[in-house]
């Protein structure tokens, strides 16, 4: 079994969660680079939650900023075995609506100025991608949306661009005609990290907006995202501190080997 250690990584809101208990900010150092801010690490009901705000306390910086390889690495030597990610997004379909939330069970990264893995030369693994969120964590979320009665979709498919420009119509067109859900710019490669990393990943994407190919929404407006994004705010607060009241102390080993990850993927052989 492993003891369960809940991350968090999202907007900001999180800091006073309800329950929160043994609440301390701890700066984390990491080879890779400068995680967005410090950790806050803390408990709800005995679980260990980690927080680290994506776009570091007061928002400042950009998806394209965002080392997304020092935060993962400092959320992993923060102990975090589960990691779930908060994000807003905007929607490619019209069965989901600004405030509705998705867990993408799948990703498209259109991402191009990101580092996007820990390997390379010297070291070099493949992982496996197929199967990119945890179904523990899913199960677990899609309960605590049910029992907050918070809308949310279970499945499909998020389109990671860069930005941090938001889509021309034709773009959102493209991702449409490719059956994407919803698009956003922070999940990759911070996914593809988690997975190398050996951490349970899950997205709660928050919708905010229909993107620009809406015939009655031609134009993403920030105004409108941070209005719908406060409205989501509590939401997303009580589907976490609902999350982790009920989240099991312990749970056996990943179904899908997210928590194995690299033992079948180092393709570099081991030094003599
Ligand atoms: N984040 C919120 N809305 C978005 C959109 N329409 N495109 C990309 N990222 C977003």
């Amino acid at each position: 079994m492993v003891q369960s250690v809940l991350g968090i990584v999202g907007g900001s809101g999180f800091y006073n969660l309800p329950g929160l208990a043994h609440a301390e900010w701890r700066h984390i150092e990491s080879p890779w680079g400068t995680p967005s801010d410090a950790i806050l690490f803390a408990d709800i009901d005995g679980l260990p939650i980690r927080f680290l705000p994506r776009h570091g306390r007061g928002h400042k910086l950009s998806p394209s900023d965002i080392d997304y390889r020092a935060n993962v690495d400092a959320l992993k030597r923060a102990g975090v075995t589960d990691l779930v990610s908060v994000s807003a997004c905007g929607s490619l379909k019209k069965k989901y609506k600004p405030g509705d939330f998705v867990l993408p069970d799948q990703f498209i990264d259109r991402t191009f100025a990101r580092k996007t893995s820990f390997f390379g030369k010297g070291c070099v693994a493949h992982v496996a991608m197929g199967d990119p969120t945890s179904p523990l964590l899913h199960k677990a979320l899609e309960n605590a949306a049910k029992s907050e009665k918070i809308k949310m979709h279970r499945g499909g498919t998020y389109l990671a661009m860069e930005g941090p420009q938001f889509s021309t119509r034709a773009e959102s067109n493209l991702y449409r005609s490719w059956d994407c859900d919803v698009i956003g710019m922070t999940n990759m490669p911070e996914a593809k990290l988690a997975r190398e990393a050996e951490l349970c990943y899950a997205s709660v994407a928050m919708v905010t907006d229909y993107d620009c190919w809406h015939d009655d929404h031609a134009h993403v407006d920030v105004a409108a995202i941070i209005k719908v994004m406060q409205e989501n705010t509590g939401k997303a607060q009580r589907l976490v501190a609902r999350l982790a009241r009920d989240f099991p102390r312990e749970h056996p080993a990943c179904p899908i080997g997210s928590d194995k990850a690299l033992e079948v993927a180092i393709i570099t052989p081991p030094e003599a």
